[in-house]
């Protein structure tokens, strides 16, 4: 078959965009990030102050941070939000709500952590559900076993059956039908960064012999799930790319398989796609930058850090691994407008690209350049500093003046994560920033978009 070129008209960022059938305002967009908002009584309103001030600034698309399929297993962080239980997904209707009452459109993003659940990483969670059954594509692979050997992980995985990965995508489709009802206007599956769907994509995880050895089969699946239970709701899904992973291992998905992979998902009826550069580990190549020395050393943190890891010194030896890999991985601009462009050559649904965008000027270029990388631009980690960001960038001025966000990729939002505290910005100078933008008004929504 001979590769399709397909020749699109270029955009501006506050062009509208249609996804599956539903209208963006514009092509700027607030990626997943993990809210922490978990399922308690104020969960809801904890998700609305998050995600509120994106749309109310003008956003096109906001994302939901992943939230987990299932009622027990499957969380890759401590307090994510599980979307199991109808009940709980009606009233989490109110963020539609909010979210529409500014004009913006939101996707909700499902997930299942698999082997990068905490039953295989957070010791105190283990030790706190011993019976909680991992869930896995295939035996876990070698050097993760090495690490299960070293104390760093702890596998005991259940295998998938073929049926069970069927029960699984239902799942998806169930928790996607509950959305919809819930007001969501679209469903964004949690294809990459190591999660399920992702190891089913992996030639790193997936060994298998049935029908779900070939690396689109379960995308395949949820989607049909999906339209079973949810109609014809837009699904948009990450799409790794395994470029990332240390020399040595593998074997693993290279920029040719993802873009291979986009073109089957295309086919299948996905309705965006979003490729991103990873590595086959939960590691910082999603979130390049600095080492964030200070949110390991905050006194604060300790505890849960202990908690998560078995002990001061396995802690220590994590935060070691980090500084490690923040060398491997440091700032990077835009680093998926490659793997995005290649992609968007190759497929007819919109392209959505996201990782260490940080100005308007390069947003511009991703979506008006001679070869345009991408159909709608997004961020992530500049949204904890600046939740109403879309206001600066979108002014019709903003790619003359060169407007960059405040957010300096020093990471230091990230570790804490794993210590149950919740995703806010933690470095004193830049909230300074930000608060003298605000000052300044520069979040007021003007009238010259
Ligand atoms: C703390 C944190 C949590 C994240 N949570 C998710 C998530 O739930 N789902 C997801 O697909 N990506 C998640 N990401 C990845 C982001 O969506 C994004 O791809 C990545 O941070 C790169 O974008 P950025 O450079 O603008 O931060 C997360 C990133 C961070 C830093
Ligand atoms: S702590 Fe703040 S400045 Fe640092 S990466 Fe996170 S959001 Fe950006």
């Amino acid at each position: 078959m001979s590769p399709t070129v397909v020749l699109r008209v270029v955009a501006r960022l506050t062009d509208p965009l249609s996804i599956g059938g539903v209208t963006l305002p514009n092509r700027l967009y607030r990626a997943p990030l993990l809210e922490c908002a978990g399922n308690g009584p104020d969960a809801v309103d904890t998700l609305i102050a998050d995600l509120e001030p994106a749309a109310a600034a003008g956003a096109g698309l906001v994302c939901q941070g992943a939230t987990i399929v299932r009622g027990e297993g499957g969380c890759a962080a401590p307090g994510m939000t599980r979307v199991h239980d109808p009940d709980f997904v009606a009233e989490m209707g109110r963020l539609p709500d909010a979210v529409h009452d500014h004009g913006g459109r939101i996707a909700i993003q499902l997930e299942h952590g698999g082997l990068r659940s905490m039953e295989t990483w957070h010791h105190g969670h283990r030790a706190r559900n011993p019976g909680v059954e991992q869930v896995a594509v295939s035996e876990p692979p070698r050097p993760l076993r090495l690490l299960d050997r070293l104390g760093f992980l702890s596998y005991d995985a259940h295998v998938l059956t073929t049926e069970e990965c069927y029960d699984l995508a239902a799942d998806f489709g169930r928790s996607a039908a509950y959305a919809v009802d819930a007001g969501y206007d679209l469903i964004h599956l949690a294809g990459a960064n190591m999660g399920i769907v992702h190891q089913f994509a992996s030639p790193f995880y997936n060994r298998r012999d049935d029908e779900f050895g070939d690396p689109a089969r379960f995308f395949e699946a949820v989607l049909a799930a999906i339209r079973e239970r949810a109609g014809d709701v837009p699904v948009a899904t990450k799409v790794p790319a395994e470029t990332e992973a240390p020399p040595g291992v593998g074997p693993t998905l290279s920029a040719d398989d993802c873009v291979r992979l986009c073109r089957r998902l295309d086919s299948a009826g996905y309705d965006a796609l979003v490729p991103v550069n990873a590595s086959v580990f939960w590691d910082m190549s999603i979130v390049r930058g600095a080492f964030p020395g200070d949110s390991w050393r905050d006194e604060r943190f300790r505890d849960g850090y202990v908690d998560a890891f078995g002990s001061r010194p396995r802690a220590a030896l994590v935060a070691a691994a980090n500084w490690a890999e923040s060398l491997v991985y440091s700032r990077e601009s835009a680093w998926n407008d490659e793997l995005c462009r290649r992609v968007r050559e190759r497929v007819d649904v919109p392209v959505l690209c996201e990782g260490g965008i940080r100005d308007r000027p390069t947003i511009d270029r991703l979506l008006d350049g001679s070869t345009p990388a991408a159909d709608a631009v997004g961020m992530a980690r500049p949204f904890y500093a600046e939740p109403e960001l879309p206001a600066r960038l979108l002014r019709a001025d903003a790619g003359e003046r060169g407007v960059a966000v405040v957010c300096e990729d020093c990471n230091n939002c990230v570790v804490p994560q794993a210590a149950g505290e919740p995703g806010v910005c933690r470095t004193p100078s830049v909230l300074r920033r930000a608060g003298e933008l605000r000052k300044a008004g520069a979040y007021d929504r003007g009238d010259d978009r």
